[in-house]
């Protein structure tokens, strides 16, 4: 893997499942969107079975949206400035999953706190992605506040998304020792590859069991 030569990854990588027709799924970015990029290019080379139907950020000068322009993703840019209240903003958030039949709500760097109604109304279809090894490092900062406090090993994790910040069921992590010999922003470069790594695989895993429960239903 590019720049690491130590790290681990649990549970294991192992293969994408398929999903016929392919997963349906939105991006919630409000950054770069590095790893929105990471799961277009694997969506358009056919290695992850994904449909990504929108990106949704909140911040008009967001990396993501050119990044969505040039992919050819269709995108919403819904800024919670421009509503009344939390609810107003989360509604119209909601109505567009919804409208969109999306299967699996993916938080790639989204910066707002949802709130329990948005959580339930997709219950166990929200993941989010943080780059710490939960539940060390919750929140904001979380990179540098493992730095500052000289942890030796941090990396990143996805979990499932539950009411309580950076919390919920985990799907996968993978971790990386720190080495104070490097910059931060070598441990940012680092974390950020493993989240490359992780996130599609925890979009199988979670991809899995939302389609498995669909079956159930018949
Ligand atoms: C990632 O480090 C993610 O863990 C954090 O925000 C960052 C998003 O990066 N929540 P990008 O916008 O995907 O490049």
């Amino acid at each position: 893997m590019k720049n690491i030569k130590e790290y681990i990854v649990s549970p294991e990588l192992k293969e994408y499942f398929k999903f016929v027709p392919k997963l349906r799924i939105a991006v919630l970015a409000s950054g770069n969107g590095s790893n929105f990029q990471n799961l277009v290019n694997l969506s358009k080379e056919d290695k992850l079975d994904i449909e990504i139907v929108k990106l949704i950020t909140n911040n008009f000068k967001a990396g993501c949206i050119e990044k969505a322009i040039s992919s050819n993703i269709s995108y919403e840019v819904i800024n919670d400035k421009d509503y009344k209240s939390r609810e107003n903003f989360e509604e119209e958030i909601i109505n567009l999953i919804t409208e969109n039949e999306i299967e699996l709500v993916v938080m790639a760097g989204w910066m707002k706190i949802v709130s329990e109604k948005f959580i339930d109304s997709f219950k166990n279809r929200i993941i989010n992605i943080h780059p710490s090894i939960l539940p060390s490092y919750k929140g904001a900062n979380a990179i540098n506040n493992a730095f500052i406090n000289k942890s030796l090993i941090t990396g990143c994790s996805v979990h499932f998304v539950v009411p309580e910040v950076d919390s919920g069921e985990l799907i996968i992590q993978a971790a990386l020792p720190v080495k104070y010999s490097e910059t931060i922003n070598i441990l940012k470069d680092k974390i950020q590859t493993l989240e490359h790594i992780i996130l599609p695989q925890a979009i199988s895993e979670a991809g899995q069991i939302i389609r498995s429960k669909l079956m159930d239903k018949y």
